[in-house]
Parts: structure tokens; C-alpha cells; sequence
């Protein structure tokens, strides 16, 4: 099957289609990583720049890693060691990059909208690595991606997503994602946290934690975005990781073999404690895993593969 798109910017704008071949295609990736020599040359002669103007751990590594497993050269730039801080805007950042011919840019920007923004003024693939508040569908990929490997379906499991919604790109992406491939979605968070027409993506909102959890299938749980809240949204978080945490406890109102994720980081004893981060259950350190596997084929997809040549 042909993959047509240049950029990958959010999961809205991916049909169910070439979701489903973006995972395929990851899960062909990911015995690279299992070889004793971790490296094909199949990108041999490409160049991805990595613009990451906010911080990262799992997604910065993880496309660094992914393009050098597919031999292709990565070059990275932080938004301090970059002349942005002497004024220069994002786009003609971006149209300079541009200039020096690279076939992928892959931007982490703390405004919604970025990555959609240069995408329409470079002839260079533009990966979404997260938009502010917006998108972050490389995550929702390896989301699903996870969900698939471990159940073999998606379509018609119960997953519940626990959290900072409001201020949560992958919550965006996942309900958007998880509902697109047949997922029935179920969120919770205290008000304050729940954005306005947050149902309009797929997901019904739960009354609590409980309700939430219960006969679920999958649970996502996710971290407080302080650094995005513009005044504290819940009193202390002793409190919040009493009504809003997850624990053994809670756990056992979800299906045995419920599978526990999050897209990291954790704050350990706050939105879920030690023995569920720990548990058999969480498949938390198998989406680091698979992020690697999953964005290698996105790189491939948009910059080697079958966007080039039909492949059937
Ligand atoms: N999941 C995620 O985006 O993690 P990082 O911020 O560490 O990249």
C-alpha cells in the first residue's frame, strides 16, 4: 500500500487506513532493534534535523535512535543553542534548514499549531514530535501501536484515560486515535481539568475514578502538566493522588488483564503509585520500546518508502 501523506502533524488528518499501515510497518521495525548490529541501510543518505524547542527524554532519544538504525544522518538543535534567542522567527528557522536540503524536520514546539505552520513553507517532511496543548501523534501511534501488540486488536476494547486532559497533547491524539480504530474511550480528571467539547474527539466523560476504571481494558494514565497550568487547578497532591490515583486498589476494578500505560514522565505517587508502575500489568517501558520501532517507520514512510514507490 502507498503512503501519500509528506507530513505527519496529528492523528486528525490520518486516515484508519494509514494508521494501520504506519503500525504494520513499526511492527516490521522493531526486530531491528533485537539484531546484534542495530543498523539497516535503508535511509543511507538521508538527513533529519531533530528541532526540539521544549524538553524531551523519550521522543527526542527515540527519533534520534530511530534514524540512526535506519543509517540515516541526524543532526539536532535545542531552541538555547539555536539563533532563535537572538530573535529569529520560527519560520525563517525553518526556511534556513530548509536551505540546507535535509528530507525531515522533526519540530517539538511549545505552541499549538507550529509544525503545521512550517509544513506549509518547506519542501522537508515536518514530524510532529508535540505541539503545546495540540498533538502528539508519534506517541499515539506508539500508543496504539502497544495496545495492538498486547491485546491483537484495538477496535472494540474499553480504554480509560485519567488525567491532566486539559493540558495533555497525547490525551488529544489518543482519544482522537483510540476512537478512530473502534476503541470505546472513557475519560476522567476533576473538572478543572477537562477542556470544554473534549467529547466532540471520541470519548465519553466518567463521573469518577472508579467509573472509569471499571471493566476497562486499558487505562492511560497521565502526568499533571504544571508547567502548562497557569494557576494550580487542585489543592495539594496529596489530594489529588486520592481521588484521581491510581492504585492496587482501584486497580482491581478493571479487567485481570488490564494493561497499564503512560506516556511518561511519571510522577510516581501522585497519578499512579510504585506497585502499579511496576506491576505486570504496565506496559509502561514496552511504549518506550516501541516508540523506537514506530518511528522508524514513520521516517521511512515519509522519507524512503512507499510515499515513493508503489509498493503493491
Ligand atoms: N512521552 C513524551 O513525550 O516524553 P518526553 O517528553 O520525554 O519526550
Amino acid at each position: 500500500m502507498r503512503f501519500g501523506k509528506k507530513d505527519i502533524l496529528d492523528i486528525k488528518s490520518l486516515e484508519a487506513h494509514e494508521i494501520s499501515l504506519i503500525l504494520d510497518t513499526a511492527q516490521g521495525m522493531k526486530e531491528i532493534s533485537e539484531r546484534p548490529v542495530k543498523k539497516v541501510p535503508t535511509l543511507r543518505g538521508k538527513t533529519i534535523v531533530l528541532f526540539f524547542q521544549e524538553p524531551s527524554t523519550r521522543t527526542k532519544l527515540s527519533f534520534d535512535t530511530a534514524a540512526k538504525r535506519l543509517s540515516a544522518d541526524s543532526i539536532s538543535l535545542s531552541k538555547s543553542s539555536s539563533s532563535i534567542v537572538k530573535g529569529e522567527t520560527l519560520i525563517d528557522t525553518a526556511k534556513n534548514l530548509e536551505a540546507m536540503n535535509p528530507d525531515v524536520i522533526v519540530l517539538r514546539h511549545s505552541s499549538s499549531g507550529a509544525p503545521h505552520l512550517i509544513a506549509r513553507r518547506v519542501s522537508s517532511s515536518v514530524i510532529n514530535a508535540g505541539d503545546g496543548i495540540h498533538a502528539h501523534p508519534s506517541q499515539a501511534l506508539l500508543d496504539m501501536m502497544s495496545i495492538r501488540e498486547k491485546k491483537g486488536k484495538i477496535k472494540g476494547l474499553n480504554i480509560s484515560i485519567i488525567g491532566d486532559i486539559a493540558h495533555s497533547r497525547v490525551a488529544r491524539s489518543d482519544i482522537t486515535g483510540f476512537s478512530k480504530m473502534g476503541a470505546s474511550v472513557s475519560i476522567c480528571a476533576p473538572p478543572t481539568m477537562i477542556p470544554m467539547g473534549i467529547e466532540n474527539l471520541g470519548c465519553r466523560i466518567s463521573p469518577s475514578i472508579e467509573t472509569c476504571i471499571e471493566g476497562a481494558d486499558v487505562i492511560m494514565m497521565l502526568r499533571i502538566q504544571k508547567e502548562r497550568q497557569g494557576n494550580i487547578l487542585f489543592p495539594t497532591e496529596r489530594e489529588y493522588a486520592d481521588l484521581f490515583g491510581l492504585n492496587k486498589a482501584r486497580l482491581g476494578l478493571a479487567k485481570k488483564d488490564v494493561v497499564i500505560m503512560h506516556p511518561g514522565p511519571m510522577n510516581r505517587g501522585v497519578e499512579i503509585s510504585n506497585d502499579v508502575a511496576d506491576s505486570e500489568n504496565s506496559i509502561i517501558l514496552e511504549q518506550v520500546t516501541n516508540g523506537v520501532a514506530l518511528r522508524m517507520a514513520l521516517f521511512y514512510l515519509v522519507a524512503g518508502g512507499s510515499r515513493h514507490a508503489d509498493s503493491d
